[in-house]
């Protein structure tokens, strides 16, 4: 049998970084409601002038360095993103050019916080038709170019970052159950208004910014994500009491407390990083795989479920040993 197995890993995340305290100066908010209601203690934001494929390539070298690898190795790259640098070439072949890394396929995954969970799951499809021999697979997000600076119902959650993974084929686990969904009737509780297609010249407006409808993306999310870690620990037919860690979308810490009781797992099981890092989007589930790895907490042959939730609906899981 073969198995995706994750060779390195790598993040980014940029030099700015805005505490809620500065966020009192900006709208009309406090520390203690964001940390109380939402977990978050500061999050990092991109220059004007940075993009997420700039985050990638930093966030890519480093899990190149860490696998041991060369960018002659990689034979696919992948990023998951919901705020590519252009609508064309798509992020992964930026990255693919800027890397040096030989032409390959290149593909972008847009699936709002999933973006990550989706693209790691198509290049373990990838890897097991035999497919690629090193793939390069990033979940990246410029998010805080999306929001508005004067909502204070959404301008608290975000911030920008980058995480990379590279995954190599193995006879030894491994990706051992991925699960991938979606459901549209819940567009309205959670989208970004303006695109190429629909109303382009509202860009750069008012308009133009993540709406939603908080309490009720919630709602949905907790009992969305409880589902998602269920299902693909029955697909591998694995009891929740074995999983050593849980790498959640780390969108709040109500939602992950949540999703965390509703699996039996204490929160020292949980890696958490939503208090540094805010709602990250489609990054935050490798960044948080990677600060767990590189702090020692997560250890080679550990059982790790990741999950993710986001606009649309979408959602995913990937149960993975390590
Ligand atoms: N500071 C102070 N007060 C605020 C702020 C703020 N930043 N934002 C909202 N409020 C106010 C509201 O105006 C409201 O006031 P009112 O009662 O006078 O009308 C009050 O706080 C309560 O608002 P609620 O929306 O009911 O607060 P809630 O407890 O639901 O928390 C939150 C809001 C944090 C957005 C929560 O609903 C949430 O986390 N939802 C999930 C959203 C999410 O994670 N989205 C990310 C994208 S999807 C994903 O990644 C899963």
């Amino acid at each position: 049998m073969m198995y995706t197995r994750i060779a390195g890993t790598g993040r980014y995340l940029p030099e700015k970084i805005l505490t809620n305290f500065d966020l009192e100066k900006m709208v009309d908010t406090s520390d203690e409601w964001i940390r109380t209601r939402t977990g978050v203690e500061r999050r990092h934001q991109v220059r004007d002038d940075q993009t997420t494929s700039d985050m990638c390539v930093e966030a890519a070298k480093i899990a190149i360095e860490d696998a041991g690898i060369d960018v002659s190795d990689i034979d696919m790259v992948f990023v998951g993103t919901t705020s590519p640098d252009l609508v064309f070439p798509n992020a992964a072949t930026l990255v693919q050019q800027r890397l040096g890394i030989p032409a390959c396929p290149c593909i972008g995954m847009e699936a709002a916080c999933t973006s990550f969970i989706y693209a790691l799951t198509t290049a373990d499809k990838f890897i097991k038709a035999d497919e690629t021999k090193c793939a390069l697979v990033i979940g990246a997000e410029c998010i805080t170019k999306l929001v508005d600076w004067n909502d204070r119902n959404t301008c608290v959650l975000f911030g920008d970052g980058a995480g990379a993974v590279i995954v190599k084929p193995s006879d030894e686990p491994g990706i051992i159950a991925t699960h991938l969904g979606a459901d549209g009737q819940y567009k309205d509780l959670l989208y970004y208004p303006v695109g190429v297609s629909k109303d382009l010249h509202k860009a750069g407006t008012d308009e133009a910014a993540i709406t939603m409808r908080g309490n009720e993306v919630f709602k949905v999310a907790v009992k969305t994500l409880g589902n998602v870690a269920a299902e693909v620990l029955r697909k591998a037919e694995i009891d929740q009491s074995e999983l050593d860690w849980l790498i959640p979308h780390q969108a709040n810490l109500r939602i992950i407390q949540a999703t965390a009781k509703r699996l039996n797992l204490p929160m020292d099981k949980v890696i958490l990083t939503v208090q540094d890092h805010g709602n990250t989007s489609a990054a935050s589930v490798p960044m948080a795989l990677d600060v767990g790895i590189r702090d020692g907490r997560i250890k080679p042959g550990q059982l790790l479920l990741m999950e993710a939730f986001g606009g649309g609906f979408t959602w995913g899981s990937i149960l993975l040993r390590l």
